[in-house]
């Protein structure tokens, strides 16, 4: 997939991308804007039993430095793109965080930037992807663009012209690979997009039985794995639901028998540990992001 690569980038692409073609990242990347979210209001020991079934992390460079073991062996994509937050009107105002310098200082695998198709910066927040992708390319560092969604994607009936357009201009402004999201016609959206793609979990779904149909939908249709985050993290049992999708990613299981496996870790040692109560106004976060 990547052999014009030069042997770091490719080095690093293969923490990212594992021999079988697939991807399971763990995006905890949330509180950049979000804060302290639901679920990963205790970033190291929500993550603790989540680490040896990823084989990245997509996150920011201080909970990097403040929650993960340095022991961690798995890749770590940085999110490099920031500076708004859930309290703004509109979303879209970002700039580059982080420089690819200091992604390579922290020993990263890659670094993450959104794009905000459609919305009042969408300019800014192209130019934030090409730029970085032009530092990167200097460090042989892969960048991973994040296809955002706010007010832009309203109907869901627009949302495969959107996400393909979307999908479309972070791989031609140089993108590895696109995070975007599942959509009605997925395969569409893939066949548009010549870089491989990788899907958000979006809010918490109802059941596992419906986070793991998310995934086999979107592998069965051409994403080459998942970039989750709150479907895993805000379940009542993240350690069981992230061997689910595992077995999906990387195991071919069926929904099936990835929801077997889950049920059969489903206990009182996979059980999330809740902090404080859901704010009310929790639900109106979810609205948004
Ligand atoms: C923000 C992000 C989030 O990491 C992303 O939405 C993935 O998380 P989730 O599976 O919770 O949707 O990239 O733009």
């Amino acid at each position: 997939m990547f052999n014009e690569m030069h042997w770091g980038k490719k080095n690093r692409m293969g923490e990212i991308i594992q021999p079988d073609g697939r991807a399971l990242m763990l995006a905890i990347d949330h509180g950049y804007f979000m804060g302290p979210t639901r679920g990963m209001e205790v970033p190291s020991e929500a993550l603790a039993p989540l680490l040896d079934h990823a084989d990245s992390l997509m996150l920011s460079p201080g909970i990097l430095g403040s929650s993960v073991p340095t022991s961690f062996k798995g890749g770590v994509v940085l999110r490099a793109s920031g500076g708004n937050s859930i309290l703004d009107e509109d979303m879209s105002n970002e700039a580059v965080i982080l420089s690819a310098r200091q992604a390579v200082n922290l020993n990263a695998s890659g670094v993450a930037i959104s794009i905000y198709v459609g919305a009042e910066n969408q300019h800014q927040t192209l130019l934030n992807l090409a730029q970085t992708i032009e530092d990167a390319s200097e460090y042989g560092l892969p960048v991973l663009g994040v296809t955002a969604v706010g007010k832009e994607m309203k109907e869901k009936s627009a949302a495969k012209r959107f996400l393909a357009l979307s999908c479309r201009i972070a791989a031609e402004l140089g993108a590895d690979i696109v995070k975007t999201y599942y959509c009605e016609g997925f395969e569409e959206v893939v066949t548009k997009t010549p870089v491989p793609i990788v899907i958000a979990g979006g809010p918490k779904l109802d059941t596992y039985e419906d986070i793991l149909n998310l995934c086999h939908n979107a592998l069965e249709r051409g994403a080459i794995g998942v970039d989750m985050g709150r479907n895993i993290w805000q379940s009542e049992h993240p350690a069981a639901i992230i061997q689910g999708v595992r077995g999906i990613v990387h195991g071919g299981l069926s929904v099936k028998e990835a929801l077997d496996l889950v049920n059969s870790l489903a206990d009182d040692s996979t059980r999330r540990k809740q902090y404080f109560a859901a704010h009310p106004d929790d639900a109106k976060v979810q609205e948004k992001h």
